[in-house]
This record gives structure tokens, sequence and C-alpha cells, in this order.
């Protein structure tokens, strides 16, 4: 069954038509060619997929994207000002050398990003556990660690 969906989607409404068995990834990716949200496993446990919906980390290879209708959805294509100025967060793994394929690093932005806008003083332990459904093939763990440690003060030294 085929069904017009409305969401906002990087703050903005938008209209697509998606089918029953369609996930909000599936959507994402090949309907709306938004390619920043990789497919990894496509079974909830590699973390490459996730997104923020109404500023929760969620793995969009499980959600239906039927669900997504009336949410508020933001991919890693959402996440960099409207300038196009990289996002703190994304500066930060840069500046740490925290991308080594690259492959993980919009799912480890969105989960770091939904940690930060509600612990903005984390410690290593809730970084971690923030982190811990995203993987790594290139396991570049320690970097990535240290890179959400320095958003997280350059973002409360921030004016
Ligand atoms: S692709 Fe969704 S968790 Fe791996
Ligand atoms: S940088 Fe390659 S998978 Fe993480």
């Amino acid at each position: 069954m085929k069904k017009k969906i409305t969401l906002t989607l990087n703050g903005s409404q938008i209209h697509v038509t998606a089918d029953s068995h369609q996930s909000l990834l599936d959507v994402l990716r090949n309907s709306l060619r938004l390619t920043g949200t990789k497919e990894g496993c496509g079974e909830g446990e590699c973390g490459a997929c996730t997104v923020l919906i109404d500023s929760r980390a969620v793995n969009s290879c499980l959600y239906p994207a039927f669900e997504a209708g009336g949410k508020n959805v933001t991919t890693i294509e959402g996440v960099a000002d409207k300038k196009n100025q990289l996002a703190t967060i994304q500066q930060a793994f840069v500046d740490n050398g925290a991308i080594q394929c690259g492959f993980c690093t919009p799912g480890m932005i969105i989960s770091a990003k939904a940690l930060l806008d509600t612990h903005p003083n984390p410690t290593e332990a809730e970084i971690r556990e923030a982190l811990s459904g995203n993987l790594c093939r290139c396991t570049g763990y320690v970097q990535i660690v240290e890179a959400v440690k320095k958003a997280a003060n350059r973002l409360r030294d921030k004016p």
C-alpha cells in the first residue's frame, strides 16, 4: 500500500510517497536522494543509518517510513548550519582525526548530537554509552570519543 506522508526534514516540510514495507532509510536514500545516511547491516546493529526523529537518535533502517509522518527528522545533511559551514561537532571530528573511511561518521555525529543537545557536559562514560549503538569498522573509537569531548567543550565555550 502506498501513501503520501508529510514530515519536517532538516527544517523544511516535505511530502513523499512511501510504501508500507519501506523503511525511513530506504525513503531517505532512494526516494529523496539523501545519501549521507548510510546503510550498513539493515538490522539495527551498526548505527550507520542513525537519524534524529523529534530529537531522539533512531535507527532509520528499522523505522517504518509511514511512522515518520508528522515528525521532525534530521539527517546528517541537516547538521551543518545554514551557510553550509560545518557544525561544531563535525569540525571536532575533522580536527581530531575521527574520520577514517567515513562510513560510520554520519551515524556517529547524529548520535553525538542527540547526546550533546540534551547533556552539554557529558562524562566519558556517557559519551561511550551514547555511541554504543554505532560501530566503526575502522575501529577509530578513541579519536571519536575525544572528538565528542572536544565538541562539548567548544559548544560550552561558545558565546
Ligand atoms: S543499517 Fe541500520 S543499524 Fe545498521
Ligand atoms: S571511520 Fe570507517 S567505519 Fe568508522
